[in-house]
């Protein structure tokens, strides 16, 4: 059986042919239009139909289309309820996606279905408890308790960016101060590494974004550190405190048996992760627990959103 995933982005709208192993078997990618609600449906039906010709099938041959959005989702009324970053208001996406598309669509939070796909066929396989963190855009959370997805009363649950880690701190574009994800995205990180890059105009970071600040990634800061560059190291560490600051509090909070970090910003791998968890191992409140969180890589990396939307029928 072979289902269609949709990582709806901030940046980038990704595609998929997902079998019912969580293999991805085709993709395609779009960048998301920033001109309404409308534009976006079709830039996700325009992906999706070309993942699927690349996959040599057609749309009566996937079961069925699962969506990964960021913001609060209703996935009994396929509806985004509230996304700040790009202004999304009651936006029913399932419908939109079911005109365009014509196949029985699924909807859930972009991190609740890499959660998902993490606990299917990933970091959190066979645990009792996992929660997922993704580093993009913006950042995201999803839990894993028990077997079932937590999403609190409303759907809003783990809403981890927006929980607060520098009162008084960065503004948000929901409205508040010192939100996680002002410190912990890929977009927090773009920001710092081109605000360091125009007081430091020796740093190599301008040689490993080509001399450029609007070719700056997430990983910019993690190549010039590694070539020795210290405005680069210092930005890296500056991540990597507020990364850790954040993980243990929630590691304090849920103490799960697998705390899993994915998102673009953790293709830096273990020189991303190494010395998180040597803060976070300080900072954990059960520090002298037997029993202990393990904090490990996204195994699906960046496709765990992708496959965990595709795969979401199976969860329902
Ligand atoms: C949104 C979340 C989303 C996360 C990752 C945050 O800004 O509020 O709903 O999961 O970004 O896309």
């Amino acid at each position: 059986m072979n289902y269609l995933g949709i990582d709806l982005g901030g940046i980038n709208v990704a595609a998929a042919v997902v079998d019912g192993e969580g293999h991805i078997l085709s993709r395609d990618h779009v960048p998301t239009p920033r001109t309404g609600a409308e534009d976006v449906a079709d830039a996700m039906a325009a992906a999706a139909r070309r993942a699927v010709e690349r996959a040599e099938l057609t749309l009566e041959d996937v079961v069925s289309v699962g969506i990964g959005s960021p913001g609060t989702i209703d996935p009994n009324g396929g509806v985004v309820e509230y996304w700040s970053n790009l202004s999304f208001r009651h936006v029913p996406l399932s419908r939109m996606i079911k005109e365009r598309l014509d196949r029985p669509v699924y909807l859930e939070n972009d991190a609740n279905a890499a959660a998902l796909g993490e606990y299917a066929a990933g970091a959190g396989r066979g645990s009792s408890s996992m929660v997922a963190i993704t580093l993009g855009t913006g950042v995201g959370g999803g839990a894993v308790l028990g077997g079932k997805l937590y999403t609190g009363y409303n759907y809003a649950g783990l809403e981890v960016g927006h929980f607060v880690v520098e009162y008084n701190g960065r503004p948000c574009t929901c409205g508040r101060r010192g939100c996680f994800e002002t410190y912990a995205s890929a977009t927090a990180l773009i920001k710092r590494t081109r605000e360091e890059m125009e007081r430091h105009p020796e740093s190599l970071l301008w040689q490993v974004s080509g001399g450029d600040l609007a070719r700056v990634e997430g990983r910019s800061a993690f190549a010039a550190a590694e070539q020795g560059d210290s405005v680069a190291q210092a930005l890296v560490k500056e991540y990597q405190s507020y990364l850790a600051c954040g993980i243990a509090s929630l590691i304090n909070i849920f103490q799960p048996e697998v705390f899993c970090v994915g998102g673009g910003v953790a293709g830096a791998g273990e020189k991303l992760l190494g010395p998180v968890r040597d803060i976070v191992a300080r900072e954990d409140y059960a520090r002298h627990n037997a029993r202990r969180t393990r904090l490990e890589l996204a195994k699906l990396g960046n496709d765990a959103g992708i496959i965990g939307a595709a795969l979401l029928p199976l969860f329902r």
